[in-house]
């Protein structure tokens, strides 16, 4: 049953009833997006570079120009842009105007990396908005390229010239690279790929994105936990007694099978998205909200996690693969029969691992984190549960018992916050009930229209790696879950598929986050 909710009557501060002057806006910039031809750049880049431009955030001299396969003139390209921003679920309506002024910094060269021509083309392209900017202007690169031709891309684009090596960060023009998830396929992959770009350049100019980290709420979890002084003093072992995490979709492996297949839910999700949302409510305060603080925090929690071997996975790790099922009750395939998945399939499309983060703060407690396709509901969750009050002295009703305290931050859909906990029921007899406090975006600011793409790209223009990934962070994500990988590729599952499409995962999880006497949480 779910707890009755308390409405909370939010006012806002003053500022907050007219709208605030931008903290920062582009630096004048080139963005070229090397790989333009593909989802990616229809889906997000263009849509959140047109919305930056709206919001006033990005610099006037600013260009962005597409380099793909495809023969198209500028005007072609900017024709299928306003098409995949008129289709994008952010924007819908496009005035003429802004459209102008956005259209006429778009720009398109064609061909690829194979071609020896191509980046003589890039360079004259970008050498001739320089020379008509008449100022210091930033080059930043986006890899919207398949995984395989990263490092390549990079040696390119400086041999060419195009982006130089800069030790110093202050110096100008500058230039950046981006880098697409997934960096690497494992430890040994991720290493050579770091050792391939930091070969060429400095770690500074390089943009590992994971889209999670430029979620409105997740962003919230650090001014949640850093700019209260309630939740610090018990954000720890004495108070905590388990952490859930979740990442559930109901989306199934859509058209992405040629990489699923290959990839699977630990690494699409957990050495990623995942294990950033774990180091991020488990990290110690930093000293300041810049790049190099927060990451030395992240990197530290990551480095505390107890490795998980061959011999210990068992206690540690549970994999599932959905079958067929039913979502909003449609009937969908299972796995196995989705297109191009070999139809003995042993990839896992759900994992559950217990992570156990072994430092003074969070000694003794797990974070159960779990994450599936074809579930039940999309929700991305972080719960942190706390420890049950020591002694009860209120009589309970026969059957029931008190339900801990849980904080949970909603991360998507619906963001928010809400605080479960005990109150006294109307009436003489003293009885207990679990309400909820419930805070919810929505509502307080009305809706958030701005993609994770737009603060991450504006960062990056700005020069602000916070929330980005550094070499050392994805190198230590990558040995955390590299031995689970391994492991399960070693001794296929016998129960394969063991749940069905539109539920909350396999059976086995559930028995699996018993052993601590905890309960997953039904978002
Ligand atoms: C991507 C994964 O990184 O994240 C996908 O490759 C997954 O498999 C997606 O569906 C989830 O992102 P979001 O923003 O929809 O939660």
């Amino acid at each position: 049953m779910s707890a009755p909710s308390l409405e909370i009557p939010l006012r806002l501060s003053e500022a907050m009833t007219s709208p605030l002057e931008p903290l920062k806006r582009g630096d004048p910039c080139t963005a070229v997006i090397l790989g333009a031809g593909g989802d990616l750049t229809r889906r997000k880049l263009m849509p959140a570079l047109y919305h930056l431009l709206h919001d006033g955030l990005l610099h006037d001299d600013f260009s962005v120009v597409g380099a793909a396969r495809e023969d198209l003139t500028d005007q072609g390209f900017r024709d299928k842009m306003k098409q995949a921003i008129l289709e994008s679920e952010e924007i819908g309506h496009v005035p003429d105007a802004t459209w102008d002024h956005f259209a006429q910094r778009i720009h398109y060269v064609r061909g690829d990396m194979t071609d020896p021509n191509f980046f003589a083309a890039v360079s004259a392209r970008v050498a001739e908005f320089e020379r008509e900017s008449g100022q210091s202007r930033g080059r930043l690169f986006y890899l919207a390229l398949p995984p395989s031709v990263y490092g390549t891309a990079v040696e390119l684009l400086s041999s060419t010239g195009l982006v130089p090596r800069m030790d110093d960060p202050a110096q100008r023009p500058w230039a950046r690279v981006i880098i697409e998830k997934p960096f690497g396929s494992s430890l040994d992959t991720a290493r050579a790929l770091n050792q391939t770009v930091l070969k060429r350049l400095a770690e500074h100019q390089v943009y590992r994105i994971d889209h999670y980290l430029g979620k409105e709420t997740v962003q919230n979890l650090l001014v949640l936990r850093f700019a209260n002084s309630i939740f610090e003093p018990i954000w720890n072992r004495q108070h905590i007694h388990h952490v859930q995490i979740t990442a559930a979709e109901t989306v199934g492996v859509e058209h992405r099978a040629g990489y699923y297949e290959q990839a699977g839910v630990v690494r699409d999700m957990f050495q990623n998205h995942l294990l950033q949302l774990l180091a991020l409510t488990a990290m110690e305060p930093p000293v300041a909200f810049r790049a190099e603080e927060v990451r030395d925090e992240k990197v530290k929690v990551l480095r505390a996690i107890r490795p998980i071997t061959a011999a210990t996975i068992d206690q540690f790790a549970v994999r599932g693969q959905y079958g067929p099922g039913a979502i909003d009750g449609a009937a969908v395939p299972g796995y196995r029969q989705e297109d191009r998945v070999a139809p003995r399939s042993t990839t896992p499309t759900y994992a559950a691992l217990r992570f156990l983060v072994d430092n003074w703060r969070w000694q003794g407690v797990p974070f159960y984190v779990r994450s599936g396709k074809r579930m039940a509901r999309r929700a991305t969750e972080i719960a942190i549960q706390f420890q049950r009050p020591p002694h009860l002295m209120f009589q309970q009703d026969a059957g029931r018992s008190f339900a801990a305290n849980v904080l949970v931050i909603r991360i998507q859909p619906n963001e928010g916050v809400s605080l479960c906990f005990e109150i006294k029921i109307p009436g003489v007899d003293v009885r207990t009930t679990s309400v909820q406090m419930d805070f919810g975006y929505g509502n307080a600011f009305g809706s958030t229209d701005h993609s994770a793409y737009e603060t991450l790209l504006l960062d990056a223009m700005v020069g602000d790696g916070t929330l980005y990934a550094r070499s050392d962070q994805v190198e230590a994500a990558w040995a955390l879950v590299d031995p689970v990988v391994q492991a399960w590729a070693a001794e296929a599952p016998r129960d394969f598929p063991n749940y069905v499409s539109g539920s909350w995962g396999p059976g086995i999880a559930d028995a699996f986050i018993a052993r601590d006497g905890a309960r997953w949480r039904e978002p």
